[in-house]
């Protein structure tokens, strides 16, 4: 049995944001109140030995749920695979990830997904949900047997990294994902539009001499989709939004009522287009960063509850290929085990964003829109939580990361304000930065 004494426990799903004494036992959270004397806590354990913490300046919350994660296994397991990324997620704060499908192969039919669920459950870690293709082979062609898929476990579809450019095959994919309940998760841009662009098109880009993908290129494919989940009545979830135009898209069909969620990945909240040099290939990333004001309106949009969620979009890749020049090298910014303490300090600490806020669109309402275990602590629910120590710094250093990649922008920086304690269904996985 676990006591956390005088902890500030932000939970949204029971609009709490204050200090608490928290019991947990047998894999659930038993008891939350203000005040446990020592008699009734050794009362509820009845014999079993209780470990005590003191959380005094601590804070304890929901799991982070995170909804777009690259694993690369099967097929890429030089890059990352399902135990060192169940890994780093909880190291980073995750008690739940979703697989992205684009793996080698694609995770299309049921067998895969089983697959991937199974190493999930076997590395023991974050729970891992599967993410299926929409259509078979990514190829855009031909939708996959979505029931089928269902069964086998996945929580939603998605050819993420490449966008369904036929508008009625996306159509096609709303209205029958509808009937299974699940939602098509669309990564937003027209392949035309982009062109063989290497970031975002502006004066940044125009001074570096790198071809640009305008903004243009996602929100064209967010305006159609928000029709096309109009139409079709559809669940759609918006991938890693990163233009104005999309936030301000996003608003007018949520007031319309349109059945829409929508992501923004931390890197698009905390960096912007003048940070990318040429020489190094770390901030490339897809969709690229934005303009200053575009990091804005995410910002707003995301504190307005225009967009719904944080997720990552973990994107590991080897060293070798990030070593690449910035024309040759992938997209991608590995990020599990840096986000949350990069949020905490470049949103929380200086007031743009409210703990409880980030807790929420990380949390609670990833696991409502996805229908998911954790997001909450209320009693009786599974002991899914982050002990998170505002004080604690840590230098970012290969040695240390559990992830196989490297590819993050705080490489050598010092990140204050970590995830020093992670159960997963009540199990310790974590203490004081250490997988265990
Ligand atoms: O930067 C990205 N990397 N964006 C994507 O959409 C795909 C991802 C990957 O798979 O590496
Ligand atoms: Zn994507």
């Amino acid at each position: 049995m676990w006591w956390l004494k005088n902890i500030q426990v932000i939970d949204p799903s029971q609009k709490l944001s204050s200090p608490q004494d928290v019991l947990v036992q047998g894999g659930q959270v038993l008891e939350i109140s203000t005040s446990m004397t020592e008699e009734e806590v050794l009362a509820e354990a009845q014999g079993e030995p209780v470990e005590t913490i003191n959380g005094t300046g601590k804070f304890l919350f929901p799991g982070l749920i995170d909804v777009h994660t690259h694993l690369r296994e099967p097929g890429q397991e030089d890059k990352e695979d399902i135990l060192s990324g169940s890994r780093a997620a909880v190291r980073g704060g995750f008690t739940a990830i979703m697989a992205m499908a684009n793996t080698l192969p694609v995770i299309d039919n049921r067998a895969l997904v089983e697959f991937v669920r199974r190493q999930g459950e076997r590395a023991g870690y974050a729970q891992v949900y599967p993410i299926g293709t929409v259509t078979k082979g990514m190829q855009g062609l031909e939708l996959v047997e979505m029931a089928d898929m269902k069964e086998g476990g996945v929580a939603a579809f998605s050819d993420d990294g490449k966008n369904i450019q036929n508008a009625e095959m996306m159509r096609l994919a709303l209205e029958y994902a509808k009937l299974t309940g699940l939602p098509i998760i669309s990564h937003c841009e027209d392949k035309e539009l982009a062109g063989e662009g290497l970031m975002r098109r502006g004066v940044a880009s125009t001074r570096m001499g790198l071809r640009g993908i305008p903004a243009i290129a996602e929100s064209v494919i967010v305006a159609r989709d928000l029709l096309l989940a109009e139409e079709t009545g559809g669940k759609l979830h918006l991938a890693h939004i990163s233009t104005t135009e999309s936030v301000e898209l996003i608003r007018r069909a949520k007031a319309k009522g349109v059945d829409v969620t929508a992501e923004v990945n931390p890197h698009h909240l905390i960096f912007c287009d003048q940070d990318i040099t040429i020489t190094d290939t770390v901030l490339k990333v897809n969709p690229p960063l934005g303009s200053a004001a575009d990091r804005e309106a995410l910002i707003e949009g995301l504190r307005d509850g225009t967009i719904d969620m944080i997720a990552t979009d973990h994107a590991p890749h080897t060293q070798a290929e990030k070593a690449r020049p910035f024309a040759e090298a992938p997209f991608g910014i590995a990020s599990l085990e840096t986000a949350l303490s990069a949020v905490w300090q470049h949103l929380v600490l200086p007031g743009r964003l409210s703990f409880e806020r980030v807790i929420e669109a990380w949390s609670y309402t990833p696991a409502k829109r996805f229908n998911l275990r954790g997001g909450s602590l209320k009693p009786g629910t599974s002991a899914d939580m982050v002990l998170f120590d505002p004080d604690f710094a840590e230098m970012i250093e290969p040695a240390t990361l559990v992830s196989k990649a490297r590819n993050t922008p705080f490489l050598g920086k010092t990140l204050q304000g970590l995830p020093v304690m992670v159960w997963v269904e009540g199990r310790l996985v974590q203490r004081d930065r250490t997988v265990l």
